[in-house]
């Protein structure tokens, strides 16, 4: 039932109901989007066809493969006792003649304590059989994410000087992708220098920042932080002197003390505290019922997206490191967050180098300089003033920018 060539069909069935868990969790994360855009019949087809596709596999595999082992399997070991009973029938009344009665009650009660035995010993090695096979199953998805390939660490790493980062004729491309994600980008970061990366969506941003850490390796040329390739760091010693504010901030379901302190594990509370004023968040734990120690992602505090922000900007400042590379929330759209989160940046960009990822422009004017990424290429450097100067992408962004600005305190002037 379970072996030879019908393992493959378990496995089969068992990736089945893999992809139906999946395609359930997926479609109930997704019911804002499905009510808002009133989607009905396309939004669930991926998670119907997910239904459809397990009841097939499920009706194969129980009907065609395991009813008649199955029923020939529960018949003798879960029925082997109603067996006894005819037997019994039968040869009692020879028992009672040959006058040996207290015989046949032993024989009786050892074949039936035996009989229950055997078919309880049947049912574990049948249990024991498939257990190992869903082991096996779960061996080999883990198997998988073993045989990834490791990040190869050199064995005599260069100690970086100093906090220079510079791009040398950079060029990545996702694995499975056909276009590079970045082609021949090359630019430079001085210590203290603040270099701002805007452009498209799309352009090779938060793929640009993400080489610094080795978040992925170059495909060519090469990326180096203090003057050393950063392959050629020790990992722990490039890490210690980065810190990464990411795009979608994840904070973890513990508490905010907790989720600060991840970037500095020996940090005192005093310090945490220190790194959430910096950071502007003390009005979010003056409302919280138990301040830092607030349990974040459990029932009725959830924090706004802005809000999650400056908790992960309080993360960064408490981790201090040299480096910082920022990207950017692309949404938080209420003034009151927005000057706090610029608070909260002149805090932790204080003195440091800092790659800045930013998709309001207004951000990036006091940038030491400018790098217009569009689909994977440098489309201009410079000074905000430079760059408005030449009349090209990023003096028709500035204008975009400043037309929806413009445009939005028009609509609250009741003009429109
Ligand atoms: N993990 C990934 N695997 C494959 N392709 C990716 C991956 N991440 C990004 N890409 C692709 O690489 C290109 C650059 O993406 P990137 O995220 O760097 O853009 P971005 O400039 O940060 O955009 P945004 O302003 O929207 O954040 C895009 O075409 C994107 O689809
Ligand atoms: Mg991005």
């Amino acid at each position: 039932m379970m072996g030879g060539k019908n393992a493959h069909l378990m496995a089969e069935y068992q990736a089945a109901q893999d992809n139906m868990s999946k395609a359930g969790t997926e479609y109930v994360r997704g019911i804002p989007v499905v009510k808002v855009f009133q989607q009905t019949v396309y939004s669930f087809k991926a998670f119907k066809q997910a239904i459809e596709d397990y009841s097939q596999k499920a009706e194969y595999y129980q009907v065609s493969v395991c009813r008649i082992p199955q029923s020939v399997n529960l018949t003798f070991t879960e029925g082997a006792f109603i067996f006894l009973v005819p037997v019994v029938l039968f040869m009692a009344p020879k028992a009672l003649a040959d006058g040996d009665f207290a015989g046949f009650v032993t024989d009786f009660v050892f074949y039936a304590v035996f009989s229950a035995i055997i078919s309880t010993a049947l049912a574990r090695i049948m249990f024991a059989a498939s257990g190992t096979m869903l082991a096996n199953a779960a061996l080999r998805r883990i198997d998988q994410v073993m045989s990834a390939p490791v990040l190869p660490i050199t064995d005599s790493p260069k100690t970086p000087q100093g906090n220079k980062i510079e791009f040398k004729d950079v060029s990545f491309t996702y694995e499975g992708a056909d276009v590079p994600a970045l082609s021949h980008v090359s630019f430079t970061a001085e210590p203290g220098q603040t270099v701002a990366l805007v452009g498209p969506s799309g352009g090779g941003k938060t793929t640009a920042a993400s080489l610094i850490p080795r978040f992925w390796d170059v495909t060519s040329g090469s990326v180096e932080v203090g003057g050393v390739n950063v392959k050629d760091t020790d990992p722990h010693v490039l890490m210690d002197n980065i810190a990464f504010v990411f795009q979608n901030n994840r904070l973890f379901k513990t508490s905010i003390f907790e989720n600060v302190r991840a970037a500095k594990p020996s940090a005192s509370r005093e310090e945490v505290i220190a790194a959430l004023s910096a950071a502007q968040c003390m009005d979010i734990i003056n409302k919280l019922p138990d301040g830092i120690d607030t349990l974040i992602g459990t029932e009725g505090t959830y924090l706004s997206g802005g809000e999650q922000q400056r908790i992960a900007l309080a993360r960064a400042i408490l981790k201090d490191a040299p480096i910082v590379v920022l990207d950017e929330a692309t949404a938080f759209a209420d003034p009151e967050n927005e000057v706090l989160i610029q608070k909260a940046l002149a805090a932790l960009t204080k003195g440091k180098t800092v790659i800045m990822i930013a998709h309001r422009l207004s951000t990036v004017v006091g940038a030491d300089k400018i790098i217009v990424l569009a689909d994977g290429s440098i489309a201009e450097a410079g000074t905000h003033e430079e760059l408005l100067s030449k009349d090209g992408l990023y003096s028709r962004m500035w204008a975009d920018y400043n037309q929806a600005a413009q445009w939005k305190i028009q609509a609250k002037g009741g003009e429109r």
